[in-house]
């Protein structure tokens, strides 16, 4: 029994893949799904996981807005939503993490359960609706993380509060908040969850939205990175729009980030989740974010810096997603089914495909 539980703290410890694979995580997903991602946030908090043995090949290195990121592969946005397992996620070897999405005042989100694993299809079915401690707690969490002199990189995805009367004032006050302590910042105008959210890629609306936040953000003392987050479920006529839009100078965003989850369900999905309703990730939208990076950065001339997110589990398919116009590449869905074990992998396949 001691040797037992000796040999599992030191696989642990060693960040031994087969040991998460067939130990770790199915006794975390015994649990609900909100529990085990609450248990996984409080572990990262806690810095409760050893620095992954794995060093960065020069290879991965990639600068893109004048920032550094030692690896191309990022923690997405909605696992790290208040901002509080940055450290131990850079630790694990994320190139850099998507915290968020912050709303400006604290809200619960949606009523539970609100998230779905979907095990056949390596999928996830959320509506968690922005629960978020709101700007002024993450904002002291990553001032602190600043002020330790940690170096890392921090992306912050600002969304709005659900009642919230002039959600273009949300965003505004977003990029006010965060422009100081974020290394760029995502406006999400694309999850589901959110009703009226995802009217805002609308062309009209998207330029008037664009106009002004890009004026809010030229006004701040330091020029932080403007990124907006795209649906996967935009048709071509509204992707050729959207692209209308960024072609214009007044409008002209840092970066693009592609995609967020879809309200599709035609993906062969199966189990008994799939017409729970929500934002549709992993496997399933592999290939519809693949294919979207490809149009979005052929409809922007290349000129747009794209940040490709959706069903990325092996370095073969953030290779798809950068050969297809991507800069970075990020992971969500693949680290709940994997454990911290997969970003070494994805790094290292990575490595190797681009040698
Ligand atoms: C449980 C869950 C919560 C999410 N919350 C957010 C969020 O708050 N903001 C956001 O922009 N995207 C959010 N996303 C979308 C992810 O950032 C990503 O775009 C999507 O999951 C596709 O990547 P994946 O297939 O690697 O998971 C969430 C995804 C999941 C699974």
């Amino acid at each position: 029994m001691g040797a037992t539980c000796v040999f599992s703290a030191l696989s642990f410890y060693q960040g031994k893949e087969n040991f998460y694979e067939n130990v770790i995580l199915p006794a975390v997903h015994t649990l609900s799904p909100e529990v085990s991602h609450n248990l996984a946030v409080a572990v990262n908090m806690y810095n409760l996981i050893p620095k992954a043995k794995y060093v960065d090949s020069p290879r991965l290195a990639i600068n893109s807005w004048g920032v550094d990121f030692t690896n191309p592969v990022g923690m997405a946005a909605g696992f790290d939503k208040d901002g509080e397992a940055v450290l131990c996620l850079h630790k694990i070897g994320f190139g850099f993490v998507e915290v968020g999405s912050v709303t400006p005042q604290p809200q619960p989100g949606n009523e539970k359960p609100r998230v779905f694993r979907l095990k056949e299809n390596k999928a996830i079915i959320n509506r968690y609706g922005f629960n978020s401690d709101g700007h002024e707690a993450v904002y002291k969490r990553l001032r602190d993380l600043r002020e330790s002199k940690f170096k890392g990189v921090i992306g912050v995805n600002l969304g709005k509060n659900k009642s919230s009367p002039m959600p273009i004032q949300d965003y505004v006050q977003g990029i006010t908040m965060f422009a100081p302590v974020a290394d760029y910042l995502v406006i999400n105008i694309s999850s589901p969850n959110t009703p009226g959210l995802r009217d805002w890629q609308r062309k009209e609306h998207l330029e008037k939205l664009l106009k002004e936040l890009i004026a809010t953000r030229d006004a701040q003392e330091v020029r932080v990175p403007l990124l907006i987050k795209l649906s996967p479920d935009l048709t071509d006529e509204q992707r050729k729009d959207v692209a209308a839009v960024l072609n214009k100078q007044q409008c002209r965003v840092d970066g693009l980030v592609i995609a967020n989850t879809s309200t599709e369900r035609n993906y062969n999905l199966e189990g008994p989740h799939v017409s729970e309703n929500g934002g549709l990730s992993g496997q399933p939208l592999a290939e519809i974010s693949t294919q979207m990076i490809s149009q979005m950065y052929k409809l922007t001339n290349g000129k747009i810096p794209i940040i490709g997110v959706g069903g990325v589990f092996t370095g073969k398919d953030a290779y798809k997603k950068i050969k297809a116009g991507a800069s970075l590449v990020q992971v969500y869905t693949a680290f709940v089914y994997h454990g911290p074990p997969r970003v070494t992998r994805i790094k290292a396949e990575l490595d190797q495909l681009l040698e």
